[in-house]
This record gives structure tokens, C-alpha cells and sequence, in this order.
């Protein structure tokens, strides 16, 4: 049996022109999540917003993701996701980001039981949508994700993701599968893992530990080798040769869709390339790295991509 492939939200790099490119050559994802969307002096921005509309987005499943503290943030952002006719949203209890974390949004509200209370009271709001949470094992304690556990059954969250790390570590140290094993273990929603996936071994090695598991979710591995859900999902192996027309092919897609977006903006663009390559293909020799990183027009960007 293959277990759900979910391809986690990535501010930056998972937009509609990265995510449509990735479907067209590789697939292999159940889904694709948003990166989150937020109010920002009481309004979305428009970024966010056009990278929800149903006309830039080819994928076969999206789902928005929105992060929000109060239930008027909550419903502002509802009413943008419900015009663009979805009708599954996740939501963002994860974000470490100080900025975000210190005022209790985030993975900066796992500790406050009594606001995620107030937030998920919202939820019932929406019988027609279907909602999940995106979440860390905690903010500072892998404990404080057992305390919420009854509020998200209570509320009818329908499947939990959780990142096997503590809010307070941010993207460093290790994943804590202890702690994870034991939130496993209590869960009676379906359960998402996500964290450090790098390889088909990695989501053997996990949906073999959990079997009761309802999937995973994937980030930083699926941008560095785009092809693994593809490989999982198949069974198959691509060949060296194969492998690089497929990034060819990924490069050259998502480079003409900021092109076709970006219009007239050259460093915006060489800007969004940059941000791709931050994870993409992490055996590409040091040289072309840095030529790409220094590159500040486009002519300048297309000399350096020589891979
Ligand atoms: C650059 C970057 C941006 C991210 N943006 C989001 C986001 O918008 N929403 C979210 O829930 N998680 C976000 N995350 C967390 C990832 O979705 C994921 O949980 C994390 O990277 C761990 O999974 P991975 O090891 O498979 O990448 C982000 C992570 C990174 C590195």
C-alpha cells in the first residue's frame, strides 16, 4: 500500500508557478498545501490572494492555508478562501518565526490551549468546509501538543500534520520521534508526519514504524529532489539521465513562469531563481551555486545556469 504524499507549504517557494511546474513534470503529490495566508494591517495581501485563484493553480488538489489568531482574522481570510470555492483549508499552528511566534500566532499559540480554544471556535462556523491544523509537537515543551489534542477532536478537525520538531527550535537540531510516537499514540484523528524526509527509505522507514499513519507531508525534501513522490508512488528509479531532463525540464518551466508573472523586472526575477535554487538539486557543483547567487540580470543568470 502507498501512503498519501502531501506536499507541505513553503513561504517563498511552494507559489502556484513552482507548484504548477512541479505537477506538469514530476506528480506524484496527493496534494499541495498553500503557504500560509495572513492579515497584514487588516488586510490579505494580494500576492497571497492571486496565489489562490482557481485560474493561476493546475494542480488536481489544493488546499489554502491560513494562519490567524482571532476569530475576525479568522473569518476575513475565510471569506477570501470560500470566494475562490475551496472548501478545505488548513490551519497554521506551526510557524516559528519569531515575528509570528511572539504574539501567540503560530506555533507561539501551542501553549495557550484557552486561544486555540477561541480560534477553533470558529470552525463550526463552516459546516461545509473541511478543516485540518498544521502543527509543531509544541512551543517549548513536546507536551503542550497532548493538552490541545481534545480540543481539535472536539472541534472536528479532520486530520492533524504534525512537524516533529518544537516551535523553539525553529528548522534546527533533530526531529524528536519519541515525542512524536507518543502523540501518535494518542491521536484518534488521521495523523500526517512531516519533517526531514529525504528519501523513499525515509517514508519507509516512518510509515513502517507508524502504519496507522494517514500519510506524509514533504517540504524541504521534495524541493531538493523533486522526483522523490514521484519514485515512491511508482516504484520506480530514475535514471542519472533521466533525472536531469526532468530538473531541466522544472528549471526551465518555473523560470518562464516568473518571467511571464514578473514582467519587466529582471532582479525580481533572478530574486525568485535564487530562492528556487536555495534548495533545489543540492549536488550542483559549488561553483555554479555561487555564479547563480552573484547573478543579478537575467543574461547574467542564464550564463551561470550551465547544469
Ligand atoms: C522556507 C520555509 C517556508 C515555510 N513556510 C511554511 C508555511 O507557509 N506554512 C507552514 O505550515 N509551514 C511552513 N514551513 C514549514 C514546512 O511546511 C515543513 O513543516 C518543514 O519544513 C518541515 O518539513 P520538511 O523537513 O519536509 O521540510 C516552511 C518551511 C520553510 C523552510
Amino acid at each position: 500500500m502507498k501512503y498519501k504524499i502531501l506536499f507541505a507549504p513553503l513561504q517563498g517557494c511552494t507559489d502556484y508557478c513552482y507548484r504548477n511546474a512541479f505537477e506538469q513534470v514530476f506528480g506524484g503529490v496527493d496534494s499541495y498545501y498553500t503557504p500560509f495566508l495572513r492579515i497584514e494591517r487588516k488586510e490579505i495581501r494580494t500576492r497571497d490572494i492571486v496565489g489562490i485563484k482557481p485560474e493561476n493553480n493546475h494542480v488536481p488538489s489544493l488546499i489554502p492555508q491560513i494562519l490567524a489568531d482571532t476569530k475576525e482574522d479568522f473569518q476575513q481570510l475565510m471569506s477570501v478562501v470560500l470566494e475562490n470555492g475551496y472548501k478545505r483549508v488548513d490551519i497554521n499552528l506551526g510557524c516559528p518565526f519569531p515575528l509570528i511566534a511572539n504574539k501567540q500566532k503560530g506555533s507561539g499559540m501551542l501553549p495557550f490551549p484557552e486561544k486555540v480554544e477561541a480560534m477553533l471556535s470558529s470552525v463550526a462556523d463552516y459546516s461545509d468546509v473541511t478543516f485540518s491544523v498544521k502543527m509543531r509537537l509544541g512551543m517549548s515543551s513536546p507536551d503542550e501538543c497532548l493538552a490541545l489534542l481534545p480540543l481539535f477532536e472536539k472541534a472536528g478537525v479532520s486530520q492533524i500534520s504534525m512537524h516533529a520538531r518544537l516551535g523553539s527550535q525553529q528548522y534546527k537540531g533533530n526531529v524528536d520521534m519519541d515525542a512524536f510516537a507518543r502523540f501518535y499514540d494518542a491521536c484518534s484523528l488521521p495523523l500526517i508526519y512531516n519533517g526531514d524526509i529525504c528519501t523513499v527509505e525515509d517514508i519507509e522507514r516512518i510509515t513502517t514504524r507508524f502504519p496507522k499513519l494517514a500519510g506524509v507531508m514533504i517540504g524541504r525534501g521534495l524541493l531538493a529532489h523533486p522526483e522523490l513522490a514521484m519514485e515512491y508512488k511508482q516504484d520506480v528509479h530514475l535514471s542519472d539521465d533521466e533525472r536531469m531532463e526532468k530538473y531541466h525540464q522544472l528549471h526551465d518551466l518555473v523560470f518562464e513562469a516568473y518571467r511571464e508573472r514578473l514582467k519587466g523586472g529582471d532582479a525580481q526575477v533572478v530574486s525568485k531563481m535564487k530562492d528556487f535554487w536555495e534548495y533545489f538539486y543540492p549536488e550542483m557543483d559549488k561553483k555554479s551555486r555561487k555564479a547563480i547567487k552573484k547573478a543579478i540580470t537575467i543574461a547574467k543568470y542564464e550564463n551561470a545556469v550551465m547544469f
